[in-house]
């Protein structure tokens, strides 16, 4: 049994490791080198019949563990579109571990039901998305889009008289998706796993900049869920949505959008980029990627709240809620506050702060192009949101420039495919990202130019 005094000991232990982590962020190696991941080895023990001292195990973790991350919570991790913690964001989360809610609804914690539905009511305020959407505060985009589609696909069903709770899909009027062809991979697996196989599903063909091109999109009806998505993985480019979701919506289509990242560049000076998203029905956004909060934050936002309600209702007589609470606007029942770390972030950085911080990103990005250009490198997109697609002079050169960066040690980013030809990504979108961490990355890509030319 641990006393109290035991507990706020260990939580001190665990802060200071985590203060001492922190405090080298900024200047740790961005992936472990060869030796320190052999210490990896000093997890490899047998489970222990008696439990373990509980300062041992922090410090194990601290000693073995801090040193095997990778500081994607630094400035110069540019993979993916991962984000780093606002300060402010993580340590709401500590707060809200100790409170250790479980926050399905006003009954199991009514502060997290206050501030999910403020979050939520600021969400669609930044955003500018219609104010009486419903939001769930889910795990990822990926599980905000399964959500989000089977929200669709029982509407259309409603819609045509056909009582899917009651029937499910046999014998059902078949639904129908058309995806964009450049849609993240997470959007085909969500459609794999309701059910929807990629040869059944209609890809909608793109232009040049992997936007769904209006001119070739398959025959939508009233039966079809279409998806577009903002901020295409690679260039980061959106679907042309105004020109696209109003004929959608005229045919009776439900229209939704994969936004984990670009979805923020609404509240971004460059926000009409983005015009005409918000006629959709549904979208997706990730707060662990652009926002800067911790994982796993994502919201599924539904314009009509009911239509998402009806399809995740979970009241059973011992746990009745409201019609939205979120454990009837998300696939978890029991379930983390997580909406508090996004409330935390956005009030934190305000309405001003974030625009800053995705222009200053957006920025670092063009900034960031413009210097691997001077350098030799072929930047492949038109930079206009925080990812940087490029090549170096030679597919080999492509491929040998990226492990140069990885093993330096001194920045990350990972692998791209563009027209079947090797390319690499640079994201930016962490808060501690500033001009001179941008300037060390191209001056570490001119090395990897140099270190492979033959
Ligand atoms: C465009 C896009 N959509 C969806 C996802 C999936 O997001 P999550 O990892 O939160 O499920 C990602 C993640 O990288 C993404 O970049």
């Amino acid at each position: 049994m641990t006393t109290m005094s035991e507990e706020l000991t260990l939580m001190q232990a665990a802060d200071r490791a985590a203060a001492d982590y922190i405090a080298g962020v900024d200047s740790r190696r961005v992936f472990p080198d060869a030796e320190t991941l052999e210490r990896l080895d000093g997890f490899d023990e047998p489970l222990p019949q008696q439990g373990v001292d509980a300062a041992a195990i922090i410090d194990q973790l601290h000693t073995l563990g801090s040193p095997n991350t990778v500081a994607s919570n630094g400035p110069n991790y540019f993979g993916f579109v991962l984000g780093a913690a606002l300060p402010v964001a993580a340590a709401a989360d500590r707060l809200a571990l100790a409170w250790d809610q479980c926050a399905s609804s006003w009954d199991g914690s009514p502060v997290a039901d206050t501030l999910e539905r403020t979050a939520a009511r600021w969400l669609l305020d930044i955003l500018d998305l219609p104010r009486d959407s419903a939001i769930g505060f889910g795990t990822s985009a990926t599980a905000c889009s399964m959500a989000c589609l089977t929200a669709a696909r029982r509407e259309l069903l409603k819609r045509k008289g056909w009582d899917f709770d009651a029937r499910g899909l046999d014998g059902a009027p078949r639904v129908r998706i058309v995806m964009s062809q450049a849609i993240h991979i997470t959007l085909k697996r969500t459609a794999r796993v309701l059910g929807f196989g990629m040869d059944i599903i209609d890809f909608a063909p793109c232009d040049a900049y992997n936007r769904v091109d209006p001119e070739r999109l398959p025959p939508l009806d009233d039966m079809t869920i279409l998806c577009l998505q903002a901020g295409e993985v690679n260039t980061g480019e959106f679907d042309p949505f105004a020109a696209i979701i109003p004929g959608a919506k005229a045919a009776g289509a439900w229209v939704h959008v994969d936004c984990a990242f670009g979805l923020w560049a609404r509240a971004g000076s460059d926000a009409a980029r983005t015009d005409g998203i918000e006629l959709a029905d549904s979208w997706t956004t990730d707060g662990h990627k652009w926002l800067n909060t911790p994982y796993d934050g994502a919201m599924a936002i539904c314009r009509d709240g009911h239509a998402l309600a009806d399809a995740m209702q979970s009241d059973a007589p011992y746990v009745p809620a409201v019609w939205d609470a979120q454990k009837n606007l998300t696939l978890e029942f029991s379930r983390r506050p997580r909406g508090i770390a996004i409330w935390a972030a956005l009030k934190g950085l305000g309405r001003d702060g974030v625009r800053d911080m995705v222009d200053r990103h957006c920025a670092l990005a063009r900034r960031i192009a413009d210097g691997a250009r001077a350098a030799g490198f072929e930047v492949l997109n038109r930079v206009v949101l925080n990812q940087v697609l490029m090549r170096a002079r030679s597919d080999e050169q492509t491929q040998a420039v990226m492990p140069y960066v990885q093993a330096s040690g001194r920045a990350w980013f990972g692998p791209a495919v563009w027209q079947g030809r090797p390319a690499f990504r640079i994201s930016v979108s962490s808060w501690r990202t500033e001009e001179t961490h941008a300037d060390a990355l191209v001056t570490l890509l001119e090395e990897a130019l140099r270190a492979t030319t033959s």
